[in-house]
């Protein structure tokens, strides 16, 4: 199954209990709502840090660009904990109501995103430049896919 399959890739199973419905996955919604902004500014922080590099803004350095990709990699899950909870849709969040309505269409685009970051990371590792930026380019596209449906202006 690609679902278990993805799960399996990121090497987490965690993400499992999402498919049971919570008050909140912390104790407040606002809670959630921190800890998956949280996590997305610093999955923009490492972003944009690898597409300097990617764009020649910045020095390359190898070490460095693995380092982001493996942080990355690391905080998708994360972000997504955050949205464990139907609660959390109100307050001061973007996330879209059809976040918990459409809530595999959403699962959909995060196990891309999963996907594509685990890909970055690995790839990252072995240090083939071409294929670094082709794997970069393929999980940027995740941004705004899952934004233009999910999130709010
Ligand atoms: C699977 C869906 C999804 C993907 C993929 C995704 N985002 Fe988001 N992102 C969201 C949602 C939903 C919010 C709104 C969260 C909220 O306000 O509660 C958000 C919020 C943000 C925020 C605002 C955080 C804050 O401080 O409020 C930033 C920055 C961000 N995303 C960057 C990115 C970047 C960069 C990528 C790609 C590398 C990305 N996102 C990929 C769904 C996604």
């Amino acid at each position: 199954m690609f679902w278990s399959k993805t799960l399996k890739l990121a090497g987490i199973t965690s993400l499992m209990m999402f498919t049971t419905a919570q008050a909140a996955t912390f104790d407040k919604p606002e809670t959630d709502i921190k800890y998956r902004q949280s996590a997305f500014s610093m999955i923009a922080i490492n972003f944009s840090d690898m597409a300097d590099m990617v764009k020649g803004k910045k020095e390359w350095n190898d070490a460095q660009f693995q380092l982001r990709a493996e942080q990355l990699a690391q905080l998708v899950p994360m972000a997504h904990t955050g949205f464990g909870s139907a609660d959390s849709k109100e307050g001061d969040t973007k996330a879209k109501a059809a976040i918990w309505t459409d809530a595999d269409g959403f699962a959909t685009k995060f196990a891309k995103f999963t996907k594509d970051t685990q890909n970055l990371a690995n790839v990252a590792k072995e240090g083939n430049r071409g294929q670094i930026k082709k794997a970069f380019g393929q999980a940027a596209k995740n941004c705004k896919s899952c934004h233009s449906d999910y999130k709010s202006k």
